[in-house]
């Protein structure tokens, strides 16, 4: 086969035994996998495909091979899949921030929901349970934080996001998943900045439209804002990480506490205590354990302003923390970065066998491979999907996990 060859893919697998040979060729997808690329097959290997519809009829061009897959792009749209649209924002083709603007708002997290499912079942090896729900909160306009990046430009400075697979920049002028008052920030944002340009901006949303921003610069807000959620106060900086769509925090936290009562629960990868504050409504004790050293300061002032003397705040690593918990706790809650458990916690974790273990991931594909170890001794009895992330390739699933009878 020949550099630049069109081959159709109804052809045998030995055909692309040299799948390095292979340039450009025809595929049809057949559906989104988990973090948004669309699947086509070439001789029966999948080709995974950004900004592809389930459906859609390509020409691609192979821009990764690997032994057993290959990643590609659009040169063409041959067919149109069902629900495909043209992508709303004008920044989509060049920005990284989204993934799925080219589908219609209500098909995007079914087929999220659908990827995650497989990959729960293909990688983790789980049969899933009965009991499984879907939330989803605004498509657009619901951001509460954005990460700015910035750079020097001819007049004025550049803002903006990185390409899609790059660190070149993509000067936005709107980005319309951004809640409406951080949008008009960002949009105005070039105009308001002169020396001293850092090259990062975190930008934070908090109620009554209050802004934050680090690194601190002149002219912009700075300081803390505050989110209430289901009555319970929320305070932190623009540095802190903060549950990002503005209508499902309170479906976050009601999913993830649950219903559940007891004595003690340990809530690990706390943040600023989106989830103890809630706990400690319902353990006579909560212990929190939060690495960030700014993420545990909040925490600490959260339990203090709401008057909750039931919540240990442990400003540690949880690789460290773990080891210190007593054996057969009653409630653990984790809620680990994109990386996951990783060997050491998920085997410490293991080996504490609480009786009631919730997991929360906004990376399917690792939930999926760190259930896979913890299913050995713990039945997955709910899996809740909330759409925390809509015109992107992500999503948030909450499992909740008993320990088995011996
Ligand atoms: C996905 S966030 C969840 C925060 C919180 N549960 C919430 O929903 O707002 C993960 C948190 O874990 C913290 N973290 C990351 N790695 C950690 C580690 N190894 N030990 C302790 N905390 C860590 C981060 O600082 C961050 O606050």
């Amino acid at each position: 086969m020949s550099d630049r060859a069109m081959m159709p893919d109804s052809g045998d697998a030995a055909r692309v035994r040299h799948l390095a040979e292979l340039d450009e060729c025809e595929i049809g997808i057949e559906k989104l996998v988990a973090g948004g690329d669309g699947m086509g097959r070439f001789g029966g290997l999948p080709i995974f495909v950004p900004c592809a519809a389930p459906g859609d009829r390509l020409r691609v061009r192979v821009v990764e091979r690997r032994r057993r897959y290959a990643r590609a792009e659009i040169l063409e749209i041959l067919v149109a899949g069902g629900g495909r649209r043209s992508p709303p924002c004008p920044h989509f083709s060049r920005c990284g921030g989204c993934d799925l603007q080219h589908l219609e708002d209500e098909i995007q997290t079914d087929l999220k929901v659908d990827a995650a499912r497989e990959t729960l079942r293909y990688i983790g090896g789980l049969s899933l349970p009965a009991t499984q729900r879907v939330l989803r909160g605004a498509p657009w306009g619901y951001r509460l934080r954005t990460q700015l990046h910035l750079e020097e430009g001819e007049g004025a400075p550049q803002v903006g996001y990185y390409e899609r697979g790059s660190h070149r920049l993509v000067a936005i002028e709107s980005c319309p998943v951004l809640a409406p008052p951080l949008e008009h920030f960002v949009v105005g944002l070039s105009g308001r900045l002169r020396d001293n340009i850092p090259s990062r901006l975190d930008v934070a949303l908090g109620d009554d439209g209050a802004l934050t921003c680090a690194p601190t610069i002149d002219d912009l807000p700075r300081g803390e804002v505050i989110s209430r959620v289901d009555g319970r106060s929320y305070v932190y900086d623009a540095r802190t990480f903060f549950q990002s769509h503005r209508d499902l925090l309170g479906d976050l936290i009601r999913t993830v506490v649950s219903a559940a009562t007891g004595t003690c629960a340990y809530d690990l990868y706390a943040g600023v205590g989106l989830f103890s504050l809630a706990l400690a409504e319902r353990y006579e004790r909560v212990v929190a354990v939060e690495g960030d050293r700014n993420a545990a300061r909040y925490l600490r002032k959260n339990t203090r302003l709401a008057r909750l003397a039931n919540i240990e705040v442990v400003g540690a690593s949880v690789e460290v923390a773990v080891k210190t918990l007593p054996a057969a706790v009653e409630r653990i809650i984790v809620d680990p970065p994109r990386a996951g458990l990783g060997f050491r916690v998920r085997s410490d974790i293991f080996d504490r066998r609480a009786r009631h273990l919730t997991y929360v991931s906004c990376h399917p594909a690792v939930l999926a491979r760190d259930l896979k170890h913890l299913c050995r001794i713990y039945t997955l009895c709910e899996l809740v999907f909330l759409d925390l992330f809509p015109q992107t390739g992500h999503i948030e699933v909450v499992a909740q996990l008993q320990l088995n009878e011996k």
